[in-house]
C-alpha cells in the first residue's frame, strides 16, 4: 500500500509539473474560461486514469513521455466530466477536491464553457501528430475515447441513468440497473485508460483483452468506493461534501445491498482485477497494487 502510494505521488507530482504549459491564457476577456479550466484541472485529484494510461502502456516498454499526452486528454476530459456533475442541475456540490466548484469559484455559465472546453481540448491534444506518430493509433484512439466518453453505453449514458435513477420507488431490477449506471458513468473512462495503454503499447490478443477484464473490474469496483466513501469518509480527506447520495435520493451500490455487501462486493471484483492480470507476470505488479489501492483508499 505504501509503496503504491508513494508511486502513485511521485507519478501525480511529476504528471502537474507538465501540466502548466497546457492552459496559455487568451488575451482577452475569453481567457475566463481557459482559467476556470485551468482551475479546475490544477485543483488536485489523484490522476488515477492518467496513471493507468502510463502504467499499462509500460507493460509493452512504452516510457511514459510517449503516453503522456494520452494521459493529459483524459484527464481534461474526466475534469470537463467533474465540473458538469457538480452543477446545480446535476449534483449541485459546492465542493470538489477540497476547493470550491466550478460554478462557485467562477459561475454556472463559465463552468458550462469550461466544461465543454475541456471535452473539446481532449480531442485536440489527442489527434495531434505528437501524441502518436502513426495516423491509425491516434484515430483509434480519439475514436476509442469518444465512445468512452459518449451517449451511447458511454460515462454520459451513464450520468444520464444516475439522474432518471434519483428517487425512482421501486426500481424494476435495481441490481442490473446499478451495474449499469456504475459501470458507464465511471467504468468507462478507467476502461478507456487501460485500452489507450494496451493501444499505444500495440497490444494483440490475450494480453489486450487482460487489460480490458482488468480495467472492467476496477471500474465497477472504484466506483462502489466512491459510493462508501460518500457514506463513510472523512470530508477532509475525500475533499467533496458527503451522503450527498443518500440525500439526494441516488442509486447506489450501498443504497441497495447496505455496506458491508457493498465492500465485499468490491473486494470481489479487485480479487478478480488483480488474477486477469497473472499473464504479465512481475510485470504487472504496480497494477495489481492499484487495484487494492482503488478499494482501500481515504480519497
Ligand atoms: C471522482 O473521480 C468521480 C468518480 C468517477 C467517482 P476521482 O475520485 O478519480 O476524482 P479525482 O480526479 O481524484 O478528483
Ligand atoms: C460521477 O459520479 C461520475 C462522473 C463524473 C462521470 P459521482 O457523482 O458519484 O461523483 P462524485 O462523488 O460527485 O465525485
Ligand atoms: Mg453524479
Ligand atoms: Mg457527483
Ligand atoms: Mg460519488
Amino acid at each position: 500500500m505504501t509503496d503504491i502510494k508513494e508511486k502513485l505521488s511521485t507519478f501525480t507530482q511529476d504528471f502537474n509539473s507538465q501540466l502548466g504549459e497546457f492552459f496559455p491564457l487568451p488575451e482577452g476577456p475569453e481567457k475566463r474560461v481557459v482559467q476556470a479550466m485551468e482551475y479546475s484541472v490544477m485543483n488536485g485529484g489523484k490522476r488515477l486514469r492518467p496513471f493507468l494510461v502510463t502504467e499499462c502502456a509500460a507493460l509493452f516498454g512504452i516510457p511514459a513521455e510517449k503516453s503522456f499526452r494520452t494521459a493529459v486528454a483524459l484527464e481534461m476530459l474526466h475534469s470537463y466530466s467533474l465540473i458538469h456533475d457538480d452543477l446545480p442541475a446535476m449534483d449541485n456540490d459546492d465542493l470538489r477536491r477540497g476547493k470550491p466548484t466550478c460554478h462557485k469559484q467562477f459561475d454556472e455559465a463559465t463552468a458550462i464553457l469550461a466544461g465543454d472546453g475541456l471535452l473539446t481540448y481532449a480531442f485536440e491534444i489527442i489527434s495531434d501528430e505528437k501524441t502518436h506518430p502513426r495516423p491509425v493509433i491516434r484515430s483509434r484512439l480519439v475514436r476509442l475515447l469518444a465512445e468512452a466518453a459518449g451517449a451511447f453505453n458511454g460515462m454520459i449514458a451513464g450520468q444520464m441513468l444516475d439522474i432518471y435513477a434519483e428517487n425512482l420507488k421501486n426500481p424494476n431490477n435495481a441490481e442490473k440497473l446499478i451495474k449499469n449506471i456504475e459501470e458507464m458513468k465511471t467504468g468507462r473512462l478507467l476502461r478507456y485508460a487501460c485500452e489507450a495503454g494496451a493501444v499505444l503499447g500495440n497490444a494483440q490478443g490475450e494480453k489486450y483483452q487482460a487489460l480490458i477484464d482488468y480495467s472492467r473490474r476496477i471500474g465497477i469496483a472504484f466506483q462502489i468506493a466512491d459510493d462508501i466513501l460518500d457514506v463513510e469518509g472523512d470530508q477532509n480527506l475525500v475533499g467533496k461534501k458527503l451522503n450527498k447520495d443518500a440525500e439526494q435520493g441516488k442509486i447506489t451500490f450501498v443504497s441497495i445491498y447496505g455496506l458491508p455487501k457493498a465492500k465485499q462486493i468490491a473486494k470481489d471484483f479487485i480479487t478478480e482485477a488483480e488474477q486477469v492480470l497473472n499473464i504479465f507476470g512481475n510485470k504487472a505488479k504496480t497494477l495489481k497494487e492499484l487495484a487494492r489501492f482503488i478499494i482501500e483508499r481515504k480519497s
